[in-house]
């Protein structure tokens, strides 16, 4: 299909014919309607970083393994690993509870864009508008909470040419129902991840709960009861074929088809490979613990998946960016682009743009691997971020106030609990010592902080005897001594703590010497892409933008499509459990099959959720366009029935998000017959799918 994360409101005017064309049989409304229960009343908005559906009248949400990874790893210990084993709730009464997770279900949308912009010229100064503009923001999100019921903000899109309010009922009570055993969930591990063809079994169930009068609570509330979504997904048995109307809907969180050649160059050259290099370093010092102590590593699992997903996902992009050569292409754009902007005096106001762009990006080039450094280094060092949840408690300690002080103390409380649940003081020893050492070594003179001149003065410049005083010395290594410290907090001690010197050396040279020329040149390139985007617009009149991803709810339409990878490489579309076979290596964790799932598969034990050839469906490939966000995603059939979650994208279009090709990228998902098959026939949870509205209405559409 094209491109495009389609705002759900404009469907009817942008695409609904495209998509009848395609084999939609719904009608606008029951895609988006603010009144009457639509689809995006199924549709939720997972912990701010994934996308869940309701699939029963019961609050029963789906959504990956993946998005679920740290609720299943929270509620795991040694002795009762479900993370490992799995899990499926028996009753109500033994789902699990998940302080902080929440959903948002958006209430409406609205184009906010003239409200916003009111009075706003051409000769308005920059830092004007953006305050006047910010400022419009803050109020008119506010008065759309009605004191408090909703969350509501209104975001940018098309690099400031257009603004859009959102406004979301916020559920606090999540509740874990299940999840299959890690080796189904996370199948294939880091080695299958984004890739096809995939046999990943990656979803997990949730609750969400509200109370008596079926309203959000802030968190779990004695009483609560299960929420009854206005709409819930029937979930299609028939199965699919290739050429079948797919929809995803959900909430991708980033992606940047906008960006500028000058942006695009930085990424490939410098950005990439500073993450890349620092996130090696930490996971493979990471994995040597994980690997020796099996409780570490069950510590450990979930932040290891998150920073190994994104370091593939670098690593794949820059491939990409040579492979497909996005930097040429782009400036090959901008070239004509700057062509059409000379040829007529009426486009006049956009000649700067270019230009500027060039201009800003030099500036950011000269920073910028101090901003990686200190992001993907110092803070890739558990110990720093802990150090920086101290500072408003440092602040309240320097203003003297009491009441200030006991309320930054208390807010530390749960997190300091959560962060020494899952640290190892000398495994954060190592890291620290690495990624600070690459730190020290890697940015330019000029932009040190002061630590590493204590560093090359007082070790001879070793980071590792640094990091021996620092984790001997420090009392933010351990929770007892972080409590000691919270029971009769003090300015002084806190000062004195190496970690915490260590955090604030780092961050004060941020701050004052690298933030505000950052920040200057990001000025001026805000300026400079509005104009380029509107430009840019303006020029391809006939084709209809769809605005970069930011975490609102949008909707993208296709069909189950294979592709060809490379010369001479056709991938199918779909996977049955054979390649679960194939892909089984006991010797390898990742490709570990668990013995009831060889025994099921081998006894082609499938029930129901065989397809025509008595085989089970696995995972399937569309050709929706999905960028990370959208994890946990339903793929919707023709006739707004499930057919399976979005989980992950494809290796041979990893520029996805920075360029699209129609002809590379894939949507990977996981058939709902196979994640039905794990809960009923591998987890023995018959009563969660009798929950569900199955229903079999014949082939697909499309
Ligand atoms: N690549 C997937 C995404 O970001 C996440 C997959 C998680 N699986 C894993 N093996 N780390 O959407």
């Amino acid at each position: 299909a094209d491109e495009g994360m389609w705002l759900p409101m404009f469907i009817k005017r942008l695409n609904q014919a495209d998509m009848q064309k395609k084999g939609l049989k719904l009608t606008a409304e029951e895609i988006y309607d603010v009144n009457n229960a639509s689809l995006k009343d199924a549709v939720v908005q997972l912990g701010g970083f994934c996308t869940g559906e309701f699939v029963s009248s019961q609050g029963l949400l789906l959504t990956n393994h993946h998005c679920g990874y740290d609720a299943i790893q929270s509620n795991s210990t040694p002795q009762d690993n479900i993370l490992q084993n799995g899990f499926y709730a028996a009753t109500k009464a033994d789902e699990k509870k998940n302080p902080g997770l929440f959903v948002d279900i958006l209430v409406r949308m609205e184009d906010v864009t003239g409200k916003m912009l009111e009075g706003i010229t051409a000769a308005t100064p920059e830092a004007e508008r953006m305050a006047t503009i910010q400022k419009r923001q803050r109020e008119t999100a506010e008065a759309a909470k009605e004191n408090g019921q909703y969350v509501a903000y209104v975001r940018d899109m098309f690099g400031g040419n257009e603004y859009y309010l959102f406004i979301y009922q916020r559920f606090g009570d999540v509740r874990l129902v299940g999840a299959p055993p890690e080796a189904v969930g996370k199948f294939g591990g880091d080695t299958d991840n984004w890739m096809w063809p995939r046999h990943t079994g990656d979803f997990s169930m949730f609750r969400v709960y509200a109370d008596k009068n079926n309203k959000p609570t802030a968190g779990t509330q004695e009483g609560n009861v299960p929420y009854v979504p206005k709409k819930h997904l029937p979930v299609a048995m028939q199965g699919i074929q290739e050429g079948d109307f797919a929809m995803v809907f959900g909430f991708p969180g980033r992606t940047q088809r906008f960006l500028p050649a000058a942006g695009l160059q930085l990424t490939l050259d410098e950005s990439n490979p500073a993450r890349i290099k620092l996130r090696d370093t930490r996971l493979k010092i990471w994995k040597a613990d994980m690997d020796k102590n099996p409780d570490l590593r069950l510590q450990y699992a979930s932040k290891y998946a998150n920073i190994a997903n994104y370091w593939k996902y670098f690593i794949g992009q820059n491939e990409g960016m040579n492979r497909l050569k996005t930097v040429d292409t782009k400036k090959a754009e901008e070239v004509a682009l700057a062509q059409w902007i000379a040829q007529d005096p009426a486009r006049q106001q956009y000649a700067e743009a270019l230009p500027a762009i060039e201009e800003a990006y030099k500036t950011v080039r000269q920073y910028n691997l101090s901003s990686q450094y200190v992001n993907e280094g110092a803070f890739g060092t558990e110990i720093v971020t802990l150090a920086a949840r101290m500072m408003p408690l440092a602040g309240a300690l320097k203003s003297g106030d009491k009441g200030a002080i006991s309320k930054a103390t208390e807010a530390l409380r749960e997190p300091v609990k959560d962060y020494f649940k899952d640290y190892s003081a000398p495994t954060d020893q190592k890291v620290f010592a690495a990624l600070m050492n690459l730190y020290m070594q890697d940015v330019p003179a000029a932009q040190q902080p002061d630590v590493f001149a204590t560093v090359k003065k007082q070790y001879g410049g070793s980071m590792s005897k640094c990091a021996d005083y620092v984790f001997s010395n420090s009392f933010l290594t351990s929770e007892a001594k972080v409590n000691a410290f919270l029971a009769n907090p003090s300015l002084a001690k806190l000062e004195a703590d190496p970690a915490y010197k260590t955090y604030q050396s780092v961050y004060s040279n941020y701050v004052q010497n690298i933030a505000p020329k950052v920040q200057a040149a990001q000025a001026g390139l805000a300026r400079a892409n509005r104009l380029y985007v509107a430009a840019l617009r303006e020029k391809n009149s006939q084709k209809v933008y769809s605005p970069d991803a930011n975490s609102t709810i949008r909707l993208s339409y296709g069909t189950v499509r294979s592709y060809n990878g490379r010369d001479a490489v056709n991938y199918n579309y779909k996977t049955t459990a054979q390649g679960i076979l194939e892909k089984e290596d006991p010797t390898n964790p990742e490709f570990v099959v668990p013995a009831k799932e060889l025994a099921l598969i081998k006894a082609k034990d499938f029930g129901r959720y065989a397809d025509k050839d008595g085989n089970l469906p696995v995972g399937f490939i569309t050709d929706n366009d999905i960028t990370g966000g959208n994890s946990g995603s339903p793929v919707i059939n023709g006739r707004g029935e499930l057919i399976g979650l979005a989980f992950d994208g494809n290796w041979e279009a990893m520029t996805g998000d920075l360029a699209y090709d129609p002809e590379l990228k894939r949507c990977i998902n996981v058939d709902i017959r196979y994640v039905l098959w794990c809960v009923e026939k591998l987890g023995g949870a018959k009563h969660l799918v009798d929950e569900m509205t199955l229903q079999n209405n014949g082939p697909n559409p499309g």
